[in-house]
């Protein structure tokens, strides 16, 4: 099938031309001016709209099994949640259980994910440590596309990752060429803090928040950036909430070194007011981790994003309904945490980032899609509107408006953190590897049709350290 985009403007990461858009065989195999559309081909009509690589979110967690339950959005009604609004590829997470083989887990995700509708790819998550571990790791990077470790310094008690683990797995990231990534909370201090408020009769999800404070992230992203220096290996912080983390990040790059930053448009837009409404469904609706902040960390997370020391945008897409929420109505450290939003990241990022000056439509480009396709090395496959690349298109258009509601979204969770925000600029048409799956207001997705990714490693970056490594190694004293 071939699709013909006419008319509109091509927007990249570099730049924004105008030009007409050929995609066949699920490619994209022209970029010009004044193309002809192929025979039988769908026509979309781009006039007055801006034709950009489709949303890759980097952060989600769809049918996870967490906090005693599963996320209530599976891959396939997360991955046509994310259609809808623009997205069309997701880095999910394999979440080994402590003990658990960890090629036995990305075989289980692998079986999940068969039913996704656009493409997705795989962190895998290091929770516990041995030599199969060791062994597993180099299996993942050479045999099945991962390129990425992920390790939560929180959650202690379940896949916490201490120092002795994130030392033996950023050590083998870097032999094997991966990049290493993190969930950025003390898991020891929050896991204090939780019980102390808790003892004292804080039970309810306003004690979510000073449960974790700033400072814990902070701590946490600045432990795991000069261990990663130690190691040299390059690291990526998943979902900075704060100044503190976002200070840790910037330091470490205007020192040279290899550090990204993620934020979560959930963490740029809301505050943590919520944790305080009267009613409990919602307060506990937005109980995620790290925990929404004051409108101080929302102002210096918009700053690191203008600035570049923050790269990417996500979600964490991690659903859960009111009914799984209420297995912490009488103790806060029971909510599951996560809060969802994969269908509404680009619209809420366009309109509070481009139609308020912050960011140009390039940058938008860069921080929703570009950045994360080279980040995790499958740029230009994915996040380019250019010849060779996978057909994965986004037609936004400027001017439609519309209030985001759980009346109208795809997402399967029955809150929504962006609820009665009203937003200018969102997609209008949406393809995916060739085939248009979002057109005016509806979804047409095949089962299934989504595809793994594989993400090979960092070759060259790497043996160029390794290199530089070898000519610097230490000298006994001889005596
Ligand atoms: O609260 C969150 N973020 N839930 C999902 C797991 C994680 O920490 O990313
Ligand atoms: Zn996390
Ligand atoms: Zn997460």
């Amino acid at each position: 099938m071939s699709v013909f985009i006419k008319g509109g403007t091509v927007v990249n990461a570099d730049r924004s031309h105008r030009a007409d858009v050929v995609c066949d065989g699920g490619n994209i195999v022209a970029v010009g001016n004044d193309l002809d559309a192929p025979k039988g081909a769908t026509v979309i009509d781009a006039g007055g709209q801006y034709v950009m690589p489709g949303g890759i979110d980097p952060h989600t967690h769809m049918q996870l099994p967490f906090m005693g339950t599963v996320a209530s959005e599976d891959f396939e009604s997360g991955t046509a949640a994310g259609l809808a609004g623009g997205t069309t590829m997701i880095i999910d997470f394999v979440i080994p259980s402590p003990q658990q083989n960890i090629l036995d887990a990305y075989r289980q995700w692998r079986e999940w994910a068969e039913k996704s509708v656009a493409d997705y790819s795989f962190h895998v998550a290091i929770t516990w440590w041995d030599d199969s571990v060791y062994k597993d790791m180099g299996t993942l990077v050479h045999e099945h596309g991962v390129n990425s470790f992920k390790h939560f310094m929180a959650y202690k008690g379940a896949i916490m990752a201490d120092d002795e683990i994130l030392v033996n797995s950023f050590s083998r990231a870097f032999e094997l060429g991966a990049i290493v990534t993190v969930h950025a909370e003390n898991g020891e201090l929050v896991y204090r803090l939780q019980k102390e408020l808790f003892e004292k009769g804080l039970t309810g999800p306003e004690a979510h928040p000073l449960s974790r404070p700033p400072e814990c992230e902070g701590e946490a992203a600045n432990r795991a950036i000069r261990i990663a220096e130690v190691l040299k290996v390059p690291l990526y912080v998943v979902h900075n909430s704060c100044r503190q983390s976002l200070e840790a990040i910037t330091r470490a790059r205007n020192e040279g070194q290899r550090v990204f930053g993620e934020v979560l448009a959930g963490h740029l837009l809301i505050d943590d007011s919520v944790y305080r409404h009267k009613d409990f469904d919602v307060a506990a609706a937005h109980v995620m981790s790290p925990p929404f902040r004051s409108t101080e960390h929302q102002d210096a997370l918009w700053r690191g994003l203008q600035s570049g020391n923050l790269q990417t945008t996500a979600t964490d897409h991690c659903c859960f309904c009111a009914d799984q929420k209420a297995a912490g109505k009488d103790d806060f450290r029971l909510i599951p945490n996560g809060t969802g939003g994969v269908e509404n990241r680009m619209e809420v990022l366009w309109h509070h980032g481009v139609n308020s000056g912050k960011l140009t439509m390039n940058e938008f480009v860069r921080v929703t899609s570009s950045n994360a396709a080279q980040i995790f090395n499958i740029y230009p496959q994915k996040g380019s509107v250019s010849v060779g690349a996978d057909a994965d298109i986004v037609v936004w258009d400027p001017e439609a408006t519309k209030t985001i509601s759980t009346k109208t979204d795809h997402q399967n969770v029955d809150y929504n953190i962006f609820e009665g925000m009203k937003i200018k600029g969102c997609a209008s048409h949406t393809v995916s590897r060739g085939n248009v799956v979002w057109a005016d207001g509806k979804l047409d997705v095949e089962r299934g049709a989504g595809r793994y990714v594989n993400r090979p490693p960092f070759a060259s970056y790497y043996d160029a350290l390794k290199l530089q490594a070898q000519h610097a190694e230490p000298v006994a004293v001889k005596r």
